[in-house]
C-alpha cells in the first residue's frame, strides 16, 4: 500500500492541495459501479424493474446526471430536490416524488414537470393532489405509500401491530386506505400504480425485506380482489453500508435476488397482479464512495482522552452527534505507520457533542496532517448547516487520476447571500 491514500486515482495530499479542507470527495467510478450492478441484479425476466437512486442521501446536478448516465431514476423528496433534478435535465417522467407533507405549492410543480411517479402519503395529501389535478388538468401516476408495520434497523427487525410513524397509512387502517384508494379512482386523474413502504435504514438481514414484501403481498391480494390491483411494489431503500469493521452489508446480488425471489413467490401463491419491482437505493449507493479530507490542528490532552480537532466537525457531518453515527478514518498520508495512538477525533464547532470520532487509533499526529474519515457520501452534504457560519465543504468527483469540483465550497461572503440590509 503507498503511503499516502488514494481516492479516484488522486493522492489525497494532491486534492487537498487544490480544493482546500475540509473536502467531500467522491470516487465517481465507485458511484457508478454501485448504481450499475444495483441494475443489473435487478435484472429480472418476470418483473420490470426500476433501481431509483434516493436523492436525499447526497444531490447535486453532477449527481443527477450521474445517476441518469448510468440508467436509474431518481426518488425526491421536496421542491428543492425536484428543482435541482430538473436543473440537470433529469428526464421528469423518470422521477418519483416522496414526502409525507408535500406542499401544495411541491406537487403543483411536480405536476406541471410531468413528473412520473408521485407517492401520495396520507388522504388529505390525496385530496389536494386530485383537486390540483383538475385545476391544471393534469394527471399523475400514483404509488400509495404504506406503513407495513415492518420495521428494520440495523440488525433487527420487528413487526409491529400498531405503527405510529409519521410516514404512509398503516395497513391496520383499512378505512383511510381505502378512503385514500377510493380518491384516486373518483379524481379520474390520479392512476394508482400499486404501494409503496420504507422500512427503516441501515438494515443488515435481508429477512427484513423479505418480511415487509411479505406484508404488501398480502395488503395487494386484499385490495386486487376490492378491486384496486397493485402493479408495482416499491420498496424503498435501507440497504446498509459500511462504516467500520463491524458492518457486513448483505451483498446486493444477495438482497437482490431476495427481494425478487420473494416478489415472485409472493404473486404466484396469491395469484397477484404485481409486474414492477422498484428498490430505492441511498446510503449503499454513496457512503462508502464519500471520503472527507480534513487537516488536524491543535491537539489536547485530558485525564481521559487525546483529542485532535479538524477543520470541520458537525457542521459537515452532523451523524455522530445526532445518532451517534459511527465512522472511521485514517492519517492519509500515513498511511503505512504504525497505529500507536489514540485520539478523540473533534470538530471546531461549539459544541461539547461535536465529536467526529470517539476513539480512533492512528499514527501519532502532527498538526498539518491530512486526516480521512470514510464513508461519509450518505446524508452529510445533504445534513449539512451552517452552524458557527461555517461554509459547506466542496465536494469533488475523482475519477481515473483526475478530479472535478462538483460544488464549490462555500465562502464567508456567500453566507450572507440571504442578508436584506447592507
Ligand atoms: C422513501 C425513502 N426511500 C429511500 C430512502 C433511502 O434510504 P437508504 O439511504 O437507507 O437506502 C429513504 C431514506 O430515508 C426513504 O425515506
Amino acid at each position: 500500500m503507498e503511503n499516502i491514500l488514494h481516492i479516484g486515482g488522486v493522492s489525497a495530499a494532491e486534492l487537498a492541495a487544490a480544493f482546500g479542507t475540509p473536502l467531500l470527495v467522491y470516487d465517481e467510478e465507485m458511484l457508478r459501479k454501485r448504481l450499475r450492478e444495483y441494475r443489473e441484479c435487478m435484472t429480472n425476466k418476470k418483473f420490470s424493474t426500476r433501481v431509483a437512486y434516493a436523492g436525499k442521501t447526497f444531490l447535486c446536478k453532477a449527481m443527477a446526471k450521474l445517476v441518469r448516465e448510468e440508467g436509474a431514476s431518481l426518488d425526491v423528496v421536496s421542491g428543492g430536490e425536484l428543482h435541482c433534478a430538473l436543473a440537470a435535465g433529469f428526464p421528469a417522467k423518470d422521477i418519483v416524488f416522496h414526502g409525507n407533507n408535500k406542499t401544495p405549492d411541491e406537487l403543483r410543480a411536480a405536476l406541471e414537470a410531468g413528473v412520473g411517479t408521485i407517492v401520495v402519503d396520507n388522504l388529505p395529501e390525496c385530496e389536494a393532489l386530485a383537486a390540483l389535478t383538475r385545476q391544471t388538468g393534469t394527471q399523475a401516476d400514483v404509488l400509495l405509500r404504506v406503513n407495513p408495520g415492518v420495521e428494520a434497523h440495523t440488525h433487527k427487525y420487528i413487526i409491529t401491530a400498531h405503527p405510529d410513524s409519521k410516514f404512509g397509512v398503516s395497513v391496520t387502517r383499512r378505512d383511510e386506505l381505502y378512503a385514500v384508494l377510493g380518491t384516486m379512482r373518483a379524481s379520474g386523474t390520479l392512476h394508482f400504480r400499486g404501494f409503496h413502504a420504507h422500512i427503516g435504514s441501515q438494515i443488515f438481514d435481508k429477512a427484513a425485506f423479505a418480511a415487509e414484501i411479505e406484508a404488501l403481498a398480502a395488503l395487494a391480494q386484499e385490495t386486487q380482489q376490492r378491486g384496486w390491483p397493485a402493479e408495482v411494489f416499491d420498496l424503498g431503500g435501507g440497504f446498509a453500508a459500511r462504516y467500520t469493521d463491524e458492518d457486513a452489508p448483505i451483498p446486493v446480488p444477495e438482497v437482490c435476488k431476495t427481494v425478487l425471489e420473494t416478489c415472485a413467490r409472493e404473486t404466484e401463491e396469491r395469484h397477484l397482479a404485481l409486474r414492477e419491482v422498484w428498490i430505492e437505493p441511498g446510503r449503499s449507493v454513496a457512503g462508502e464512495a464519500g471520503t472527507t479530507l480534513y487537516t488536524a490542528g491543535w491537539q489536547k490532552t485530558t485525564d481521559h482522552r487525546q483529542y485532535v480537532f479538524v477543520d470541520g466537525g458537525m457542521a459537515d457531518n452532523i451523524r455522530p452527534a445526532l445518532y451517534e453515527a459511527q465512522y472511521s478514518c485514517d492519517a492519509a498520508a500515513r498511511m503505512n505507520e504504525a497505529k500507536t495512538q489514540t485520539y478523540t477525533v473533534a470538530g471546531k464547532c461549539c459544541e461539547s457533542g461535536d465529536i467526529l470520532i470517539e476513539s480512533a487509533l492512528l499514527p501519532p499526529l502532527e498538526t498539518g496532517d491530512l486526516l480521512a474519515v470514510y464513508t461519509t457520501g450518505a446524508y452529510c452534504y445533504s445534513m449539512a448547516s451552517n452552524y458557527n457560519h461555517l461554509g459547506r465543504p466542496a465536494v469533488v468527483f475523482a475519477r481515473g487520476g483526475t478530479a472535478r469540483c462538483v460544488l464549490r465550497r462555500e465562502t464567508p461572503q456567500d453566507l450572507l447571500y440571504l442578508e436584506t440590509e447592507e
